[in-house]
């Protein structure tokens, strides 16, 4: 089955931090495989901006290095490379003064009617300079869309002023915030799955589901971020924005359509549900902990502690909730989330266990039955597995056995699996806001974990030590033992 390639009008994608980390690794080898697939039709032009000096050809050598470090084996190739890099164009560009300003006005001039999208790949410090800026040297068209990473906000009184200034210059329908998590294939395979078969939506509810595990373990440590993360944490870094999506997604009522109010609209609803973790219930409900020194995809890793070179930290790598939402559909429904650094392996799935039957007319000749479990498995491996009981073939009796329905994306399709930038660059030129987060979510988010934070803050709770390479600290396991559960090994 091949892929159908819709091919995008010509466009403007102008990068403020264009030869930072995420360009590099992201954003650049996403309109390289777009571009490779088609989708980029001439003259679309990408334009790197940031403050060191540098000129066009000098940023198109940068995206070449870029390239070849990023790409897989077999995906740089000459031709094509030398015409993704004839997109590219550079502007050195000061957010603080007017350097530079001039020129990327006169450079997207050339392309007035085209749609221009504004990347800030740059710390949220930026964002009210950068889009002053962009207001105040007339850069802002009807066509003008802007798209800003996280973090937004380190609680919801920044995360209100970060969105505060942006809407002063942008309206929401011109505001792409981005949660690369919704971009992945199979966060959207979740919302096929649910709305596009009879099968699961009858039984999506506490009538029949036990409970929902959502992990998303990595296997890297600190990646040289230790600056941004150790002032942010596990909470901040990923359950606030990717754990928390997932979750709305999971736990949605079906939405009208697929239109991006009607989808947001439904997660807020989600968010407003979740049942306040506060000092009263934080020492239960959740489990904070930080990497010791280890072993870790292959062999010796330091600890956070000696990654930060001495410094003292009370900073979560790991973090365990037990998420509870007060709605009809979900009481009773726990949502146990958790993700680490330098854990175990680099694995991330949502985990749907369904209730035991309710009565076995086999004997007990037939075995153990186990109860259903739909696990999406969000990386690495791509797929979906519906674990059933089925017999064990052959003769001699009733014995029953647990195998898995199995569908692995690489087995079944041929085609790569996009990165989740591709699909959201473009969907920003498409005009399509679904898979990226409304303002009033991003707060309702904040407005959970705020008193999860204070109540860290307030109770001394401190982070519980697990070695590197590890499923987390032994609390996290009881965390789920308690209520006669167990977290989910992936096969
Ligand atoms: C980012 C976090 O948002 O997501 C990182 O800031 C994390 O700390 C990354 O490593 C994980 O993304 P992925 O796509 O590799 O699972």
């Amino acid at each position: 089955m091949s892929q159908i390639i819709i091919p995008v009008d010509p466009f403007d994608y102008v990068v403020f931090g264009g030869t930072g980390d995420l360009a590099e690794r992201k954003l650049l080898p996403a309109l390289y495989h777009r571009q490779m697939a088609g989708q980029l039709t001439d003259p679309t032009r990408i334009i790197g901006a940031s403050r060191s000096e540098m000129s066009h050809e000098e940023y198109r050598g940068f995206a070449r290095d870029a390239l070849k470090q990023h790409l897989k084996a077999g995906e740089y190739h000459d031709d094509e490379v030398e015409r993704f890099v004839a997109r590219l164009f550079y502007v050195a560009v000061d957010a603080k003064s007017d350097r530079g300003w001039p020129e990327l006005k006169a450079l997207l001039d050339e392309g007035k009617d085209r749609v221009r999208a504004f990347y800030l790949a740059v710390g949220p410090a930026l964002f009210g300079d950068i889009s002053e800026k962009i207001r105040s040297n007339g850069l802002v068209t009807d066509e003008t869309r802007i798209v800003v990473e996280k973090p937004i906000g380190r609680d919801l009184e920044s995360a209100r002023a970060l969105n505060r200034t942006i809407g002063e210059v942008f309206s929401e329908e011109q505001i792409y915030r981005i949660d690369h998590y919704l971009g992945k294939e199979t966060v959207q395979n979740l919302m096929a799955l649910r709305f596009a078969n009879a099968l699961y939506e009858p039984l999506w509810n506490s009538a029949h589901i036990d409970h929902v595990q959502i992990t998303v373990a990595e296997s890297v440590g600190l990646e040289g971020r230790a600056g941004y993360y150790d002032k942010a944490g596990a909470l901040r870094d990923m359950v606030q924005n990717h754990l928390v999506q997932l979750l709305c997604l999971v736990a949605m009522e079906p939405p009208a359509s697929m239109d991006a109010e009607a989808v947001r609209d439904e997660k807020l609803k989600v968010l407003r549900s979740l049942r306040p973790i506060t000092e009263a219930n934080a020492d239960t409900l959740t489990v904070r902990g930080q990497y010791k020194a280890g072993a870790s995809a292959g062999g010796p890793v330091k600890g956070y502690l000696e990654e930060l070179e001495g410094g003292v930290s009370n900073t979560e790598t790991f973090v365990a909730i037990k998420a509870e939402i007060n709605n009809w559909r979900w009481a009773g429904v726990p949502f146990y989330l958790r993700t680490g650094k330098r854990m175990s392996e680099r694995i991330s799935e949502i985990v749907v266990a369904f209730k035991p039957i309710p009565h076995s007319i086999f004997g007990p000749s037939a075995g153990r039955i186990t109860a259903n479990k739909l696990v999406m498995r969000l990386q690495p491996d791509e797929g979906v597995k519906q674990w059933i009981m089925i017999k064990d073939p052959g003769p001699g009796g009733m014995r029953l056995k647990h195998v898995s329905l199995d569908m692995s994306f690489a087995d079944r399709f041929e085609e790569r699996n996009p990165d989740a930038y591709e699909r959201l660059l473009l969907d920003v030129i498409r005009c399509n806001q679904t898979l990226f987060m409304r303002r009033d979510e991003v707060e309702a988010a904040w407005k959970w974990v705020d008193p999860i934070l204070t109540a860290w803050a307030e109770t001394g709770q401190t982070v519980q030590p697990y070695t590197a390479g590890t499923w987390g600290p032994s609390q996290a396991i009881a965390l789920i033992e308690r209520d006669g559960r167990t977290w989910h090994e992936s096969d």
